[in-house]
């Protein structure tokens, strides 16, 4: 077992943190709380009720065994508590133990954690610090790098938010140990987009990686979770305020976004990123940038890691425009896509690294979507 530590430094931002991968964090105790001690003397855990039983009370009696004052904030687990109103509670808990500008708050769990609880930190006492230790696999490959964080609005998700990098990112990839398979797979969706727009080899390593996955192999889960978030926070160094290239990792977001919400989040971030990027393929191919055969192998993958690759009904092109034109990406309310040209390789359009495309384009991938993916 090694550590592997990664520097993350966003160019026009002042903050440099580490990214530190390595097994049991419970066994390293000494050296974690150590350097908590050094950010601050207060500490609110930021959790949910499904990681709180199995890590949140360790990591708090660890903490005050330590002699670091430490208070456990956990909200009910899912997305739907990825809202204003719950930020507002745990906002008003941590107010109600006179917790101040001397506070660092650590998101322990998954995306919905780290989401909501660097949010709350950028804003809590107008910002205090913040340490993320992400416990899915999907946070520890995405969304606990990159210092974007937020809340969803019944208009959409992560409508509300801001940019907050934290002072470190502690992974430990024996928490997936407990981590339900079908969650494993939103990591793994990820995984496959880091390196379709990025890294042709990390893509190959990923299509022959799947019994490891399975069997979650410690050493190949090191190594990919740490080129993913080498991908991620390389992508984010060079575009920390998303002008261009950090569009690249929106790749099936902007259809996948759309089909969560008028799924009503019946379809998992992963199911629907994953049928997102062969949308988006289809219009990368209808558009003649991509070949139809790379596609199918894209398809491949997605189903070797058992992704249902299902609909739950049929979208209509009207509803599916509809609920992209809140997409980050879009102007003039039209939306705009990442273009894959090969696996690892994106269209750059002057830098924006998205493009709006025809209209027709987007209703023949909808209508593709709905004959070759849905469940009737
Ligand atoms: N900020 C970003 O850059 C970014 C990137 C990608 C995704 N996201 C966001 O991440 C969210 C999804 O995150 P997620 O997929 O991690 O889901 P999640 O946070 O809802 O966690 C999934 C479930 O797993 C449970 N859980 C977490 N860790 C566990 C463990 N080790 N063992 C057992 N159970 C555990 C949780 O309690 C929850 O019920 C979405 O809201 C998405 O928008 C953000």
């Amino acid at each position: 077992m090694m550590n592997r530590t990664l520097t993350c430094s966003p160019t026009q931002t002042q903050n440099v943190y580490q990214i530190e991968i390595s097994d049991s964090i419970f066994n390293q105790s000494h050296s974690l709380c150590h350097f908590l001690k050094g950010l601050a003397p207060h500490f609110a855990i930021v959790t949910d009720t499904g990681v709180a039983p199995l890590y949140g009370n360790r990591l708090q009696e660890l903490l005050i065994q330590f002699g670091l004052t430490s208070y456990l904030f956990a909200f009910p687990d899912g997305e739907a508590s990825k809202t204003r109103h719950t930020k507002e509670c745990l906002e008003d808990q941590l107010l109600d133990k006179k917790m101040g500008r001397d506070t660092c708050i650590i998101a322990l769990g998954g995306g919905v954690v780290t989401d909501l609880a660097g949010y709350l930190a950028s804003t809590y006492c107008r910002g205090v610090s913040l340490v993320m230790i992400p416990t899915t696999l999907l946070g520890m490959v995405d969304a606990s790098i990159g210092g974007k964080n937020g809340v969803n609005t019944p208009h959409g998700k992560n409508l509300i938010g801001s940019t907050y990098q934290p002072k470190k990112v502690w992974i430990d990839p024996s928490f997936l140990k407990t981590l339900p398979k079908e969650h494993i797979k939103n990591g793994v969706v990820e995984m496959i987009k880091h390196g379709l727009i990025a890294d042709s080899l990390y893509f190959e390593l990923l299509e022959k990686g799947v019994a490891d996955i399975e069997v979650l192999n410690n050493d190949f889960l090191e190594k990919v979770i740490f080129d993913s978030c080498s991908i991620k926070s390389g992508i984010v160094a060079r575009d920390p305020f998303e002008k261009g290239e950090r569009h690249l990792l929106n790749f099936g977001h902007t259809i996948g976004h759309a089909l969560e919400k008028l799924s009503f989040y019946a379809l998992s971030h992963g199911e629907a990123v994953a049928i997102g990027m062969m949308v988006e393929g289809y219009i990368a191919v209808d558009r003649g940038d991509l070949k139809p055969e790379v596609l199918e192998r894209i398809f491949k993958v997605l189903k070797s890691y058992q992704l249902p690759m299902k609909l739950p009904r049929l979208f209509t092109p009207e509803e599916m425009l509809q609920a992209m034109i809140y997409d980050k990406k879009s102007m003039k309310g039209l939306p705009r896509f990442v273009i894959l040209k090969d696996i690892g390789q994106s269209g750059v359009f002057d830098g924006n690294f998205c493009t709006s495309v025809d209209e027709r384009s987007i209703i023949n991938a909808v209508n593709r979507m709905n004959h070759d993916l849905c469940c009737h």
